[in-house]
């Protein structure tokens, strides 16, 4: 009996742990994809779009900060983040701009299924914080389905999300 409750409890540290590592690699792609938004900048002409986005990129990673504090996780350095960020423009710096958003359409919901599977890792007093974290991929997919479908009020998710009172 002592050893299935050892094993259990090593089960639940071990999601406990997985959680928390995948909470702090979410926080840093945030701020790797601010990065990457800005990078892009120089290679499109929607400059406004790509700072909006990069703008919800950091938004999205500060959500989850008082997270980062909660269980003392600390984050690479902001430079070295960046640098890995803009080491990610290259792969779509050649793209125009409907291929890009079509690559968005695309690829964005699986990274909405990896937010989604963090909440469920998470402890219920999370959820609020995660929740925001999660609402900003839902957002840049609704902003890339208007920008395919030439929506010229594209940019709406995006700064409802920014300033949901506005
Ligand atoms: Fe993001």
């Amino acid at each position: 009996m002592i050893t299935c409750f050892k094993d259990d409890r090593s089960e639940k540290m071990r999601a406990t742990d997985n959680y928390l590592k995948t909470l702090l690699s979410y926080y840093e792609e945030e701020i790797e994809g601010e990065a990457y938004f800005y990078g892009l900048v120089e290679h499109f002409e929607e400059q406004e779009k790509l700072t909006v986005l990069a703008r919800v990129e950091r938004r999205a990673a500060e959500s989850v900060v008082p997270l980062l504090e909660k269980y003392e996780l600390v984050p690479r350095d902001e430079s070295e983040l960046k640098i890995r960020g803009e080491g990610y423009v290259g792969r779509h710096a050649s793209f125009d701009w409907f291929e890009f958003m079509t690559y968005m359409v695309n690829r964005y919901p699986g990274y909405l299924e990896d937010f989604t599977a963090l909440e469920r890792m998470a402890p219920e007093e999370d959820l609020c914080a995660l929740n925001d974290l999660t609402d900003h991929e839902v957002a840049a997919i609704a902003f890339a389905k208007r920008e395919l479908a030439g929506d010229p009020d594209s940019l709406a998710p995006l700064y409802d999300y920014l300033d949901p009172r506005r």
